[in-house]
Order: C-alpha cells, then structure tokens, then sequence
C-alpha cells in the first residue's frame, strides 16, 4: 500500500488526486461518513476535523483532542449528537454548544474538564462521567430549562451538590463517586405540594457520595424509588 502523500504537488500517478483541507485528508477519507453520521474513532486525532455542513452524529471516541473551541462547531444546524468519549479534552470553549439549535446528546465522558460548558435545551442526554468537575464546574441553575432531559451522568468527578433544580423529565441522575455531603428535603420533592410526583426520576444513583440518605427521609415521599446510596 502507498503512503498518503505528504505533498499535493506530485499526485501519485494512476491515483485520484484529492484536494487536500489545510488539516491533511479531507474529513470523509480519513473518517467514515455514512448518512449524517461521521464516525471518527481512534485516529490518534488531536481536534475536531472540519465537518460537512450537514453532520447529524458525529464520533470522535479514543483520539487525542485537548481542546474544543467554539469553531469547531460552528454552523453545524443539523448536529444531534456529538460523542468524545476517551479524548485528552481540558477545556471546552463555554458557548461551543449553544449555537446548535438541533443538540440532543453530547457525551464528553473519560476525558479531563473541569468545567461543564453551557448547553442548550434541547438537550435530552449529557454524559459528562469520569471527569475533573468540581463545586464551580456547572453552570448555576444549568439544567432548569432542558424540558426534555432524560439522562443526565456525572458519575466519577468532584461535584459537591445536586445540581438543582432538575428538569421533571429526568429519568436518570448518575452522581456516584462525587463528593456530595448534603442535599435538602426539596432537592427532588415540592415540600408545599405533597400531591406532586416526580414520576420519571426512577434511577438516581448517590453511592460512593459521604452523604447519609437517612437524614433527609422526606425527600423522596415524591419519587418512583428511593436513590442508592449509603441508608446508614
Ligand atoms: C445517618 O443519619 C441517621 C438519621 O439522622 C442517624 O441516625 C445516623 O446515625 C446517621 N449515620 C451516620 C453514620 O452519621
């Protein structure tokens, strides 16, 4: 097999001559793009490649990539779904994601943030796991307004709180391994509407959290199933 050439001045002969990007390849011969999703998977990638304009998913997981700035996205109207698991991501430029009037699901887990960038509405899964996000990380009031989140997984940081107040739409709270110490009785529950139910919220993992779950015993009169964690 031949090399890539690393000049466009001498296409080899015999061989299509591509008209290379400024980043090498263009980004559908380094990666595979099937449909609207650009699977990127462990190229040994260190940034986002330039995306054609009409991505829905795309996959970036088991690459190199240390930044995300707000261009790497930019104009991208049709992006669903941006996944970058298992990078070397330590900073992601605040505002990168709220241009993006279609973003449902961004999963940046196994990577080295300590700031969860603002995300817009339309968000329904964040996965931001195995990461360095502390008690400054999250935006205040950060999820209030995401009215159709269901999955939200901040599992293995250093987040101190519930990130309050949380969407009725959420079904799953993954914080096990935090540094949470104390929660109040209306974290989840409405104390003055003892008819309100949380229905959805039916998986709420606290274990691995220095939190004694038997202090507050009324907040979770409102919910499906009492969270995980320590009952001692
Ligand atoms: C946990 O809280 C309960 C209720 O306040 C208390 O009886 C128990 O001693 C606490 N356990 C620890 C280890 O602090």
């Amino acid at each position: 097999e031949e090399p890539f050439p690393t000049t466009t001045k001498s296409p080899v002969e015999g061989k299509t001559s591509v008209e290379e990007g400024p980043s090498g390849l263009p980004v559908c011969l380094l990666c595979t793009c099937l449909g609207g999703s650009v699977y990127c998977d462990d190229l040994k990638l260190n940034r986002v490649p330039p995306l054609p304009k009409d991505t829905t998913h795309f996959y970036a997981r088991y690459n190199r990539i240390t930044e995300i700035s707000k261009s790497d996205f930019a104009n991208m109207n049709k992006l669903k779904k941006i996944d970058l698991t298992a990078n070397r991501i330590t900073s992601i430029e605040d505002r990168t994601f709220m241009g993006l009037p279609e973003l449902e699901e961004v999963i940046i887990r196994e990577n080295h943030i300590s700031q969860l960038p603002a995300l817009p509405e339309t968000m329904t899964l964040i996965d931001a796991s195995h990461n360095n996000i502390g008690s400054k990380g999250i935006h205040k009031e950060a999820f209030k307004d995401m009215t159709g989140l269901l999955y939200l997984y901040l599992t293995d940081n250093d987040v101190d709180y519930i990130p309050v107040p949380l969407p009725d739409s959420l079904r799953s709270l993954h914080l096990q391994r935090n540094n949470i110490q104390m929660m109040h009785e209306d974290t989840f529950c409405n104390l003055n509407d003892f008819n309100y139910i949380r229905n959805a919220l039916e998986d709420i993992r606290l274990d691995g959290n220095p939190i004694n779950l038997s202090k507050t015993p009324q907040a979770y009169v409102c919910l499906p199933r009492i969270p995980i964690g320590n009952l001692i």
